[in-house]
């Protein structure tokens, strides 16, 4: 593909959820803060955040080389502060980043992936983050071993029928994780279409 193709992808879902996203997510990072975004997708939570903070330099990532395209394609139009988008694979450590980050942002992929990508998650975050670095995961979570809303029992079975090891994860099973590296869980903030930004953080 050559540098000047539009290789912009487009996710519906990520249309619905920005904003709700921006209005939780941004207040909580710092001016000025270095953001890694892990699963960054297309690109458009990354260009409709700095949009809205172009103060944040914003450092996203992909597994996959159409996504990479796409964002690299997206930042094209967006603020200088997205840097372009580098290949992570969670689990494949130690990661190939350097920076010491403020905070990770990562949406809709603990549970759209198998188990080893929310352990690979939290043993990375922790050699990637700063003393007091904090943790954003957005995406629908089992509370007590219980389904928040019908709609969400529905779609744990839609992604155990595509992997079985992909599933809607119980938050307590996330903490346990997080605490495994001396990472604690700080608040979970109930968000539309029951989701939730979870957000954890390392210690100072
Ligand atoms: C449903 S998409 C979410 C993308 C984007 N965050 C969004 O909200 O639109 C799930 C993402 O998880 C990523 N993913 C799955 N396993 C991964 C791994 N081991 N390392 C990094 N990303 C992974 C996929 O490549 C995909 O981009």
């Amino acid at each position: 593909m050559s540098s000047s193709a539009d290789a912009r992808l487009f996710t519906p879902a990520v249309a619905r959820n920005k904003d709700v996203i921006a209005e939780t997510l941004l207040p909580r990072l710092g001016q000025g803060a270095q953001i890694l975004e892990i699963a960054s997708g297309s690109g458009e939570h990354a260009v409709h955040f700095c949009t809205l903070r172009p103060d944040l330099n914003w450092h996203p990532t992909n597994r996959e080389e159409e996504q990479i395209n796409s964002v690299n394609s997206w930042r094209k139009e967006a603020t200088d502060k997205i840097a372009p988008c580098r290949h992570l694979d969670v689990t494949l450590h130690p990661w190939e980043i350097t920076a010491d980050y403020d905070a990770i942002f990562n949406a809709n992929m603990i549970h759209i992936s198998p188990w080893e990508v929310t352990l690979g998650l939290f043993e990375g975050a922790k050699a990637a983050l700063k003393p007091g670095g904090q943790i954003f995961l957005y995406g629908p979570y089992k509370v007590n071993g219980e389904h928040t809303a019908p709609s969400n029992a529905e779609f744990d079975r839609w992604l155990k029928d595509k992997n079985p090891d992909f599933g809607v994860r119980d938050i307590a099973a996330v903490q346990k994780v997080a605490a495994s590296h001396g990472i604690a869980h700080q608040t979970s903030i109930p968000m539309p279409a029951n989701n939730f930004i979870q957000v954890f953080c390392l210690p100072s």
